[in-house]
């Protein structure tokens, strides 16, 4: 199917998690027209099954499909290691950008020789994830540390929270006790965290996350298939399977700009 240069490029995350990477898009690519699915209806990906997550990803790809968009990007790690390999086979000419923890660059950054990864427990639990470390975590130690419930305390908005404070605090000390120097951030709903991780964590210490990578991944893909957009952009558009009107509220705390939301139902 031949696709036009502005038509819309489409992401989804299980929530407001892929906001972080559609933020990267936003600032590298400013003409291109976004579209954005918060499958919030099925929130937390982290905890459900790989089968049950890989159909969501065919839902919401037929539902970006119908819509026009020329490329997909998958901005949710756990999504990408249940869903994204059925997705490139059943739609071999489509441009899609899938993301995994920064191991490599992390490998490359570390100079204690530690890594930790903060991420979900499905992320984490992946055959994906293990070939992501035995292909360039070989000769390092990597710290692993599941985050449950942190995703649903980020979805509603308040960052600075003592309950959050007081989860992620319990989750970041085993990667200090270990003496990671360079952290993971392996969901992309953490780098809203990232305020609070640096008040616990020595200056030193680097975190990486992908969004930055993947929005140039996209770039590149546009680029090679004379996809770029020519124009301007359209307003971005959300849909969300969850509360449209929680989903409101938050967009301005996370994207900073007020845009139209509907109810995505299937
Ligand atoms: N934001 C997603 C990720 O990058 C998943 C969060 C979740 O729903 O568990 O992994």
């Amino acid at each position: 199917m031949a696709r036009d240069s502005d038509a819309p490029v489409a992401v989804f995350d299980s929530g407001v998690g892929g906001l972080s990477v559609l933020s990267e898009i936003h600032s590298l690519l400013p003409n291109e027209s976004l579209l954005y699915v918060a499958d919030c209806g099925h929130i937390p990906y982290g905890e459900k099954t790989p089968e049950f997550i890989r159909q969501r990803c065919v839902v919401i790809a037929e539902f970006f499909r119908a819509q026009g968009a020329k490329a997909l990007v998958l901005a949710c790690n756990t999504a990408t290691v249940a869903g994204v390999a059925e997705l490139r086979e059943r739609y071999p000419d489509w441009p899609i950008v899938g993301m995994e923890p920064a191991v490599k660059p992390a490998a490359a950054a570390t100079h204690s020789g530690v890594i930790g990864v903060l991420a979900t427990t499905g992320t984490l639990q992946s055959a994906k994830f293990a070939a992501l470390l035995d292909r360039f975590a070989a000769d390092i130690q990597v710290v692993t540390q599941p985050c449950p419930g942190l995703v649903e305390l980020i979805e509603t908005g308040d960052l600075l929270s003592p309950t959050i404070r007081n989860l992620l605090q319990g989750y970041v000390e085993p990667l200090l006790a270990a003496g990671c120097d360079t952290i993971i951030l392996g969901c992309t709903h953490y780098p809203f965290l990232k305020p609070l991780l640096r008040e616990m964590i020595p200056a030193s210490i680097t975190l990486i996350d992908t969004g930055g990578a993947v929005a140039r991944q996209l770039q590149r893909l546009l680029t090679q298939r004379e996809l770029l957009a020519q124009g301007h952009a359209q307003p971005t558009q959300f849909w969300t399977s969850g509360d449209p009107d929680n989903f409101r509220n938050i967009l301005p705390i996370l994207w900073k700009k007020s845009d139209s939301v509907r109810s995505f139902v299937s």
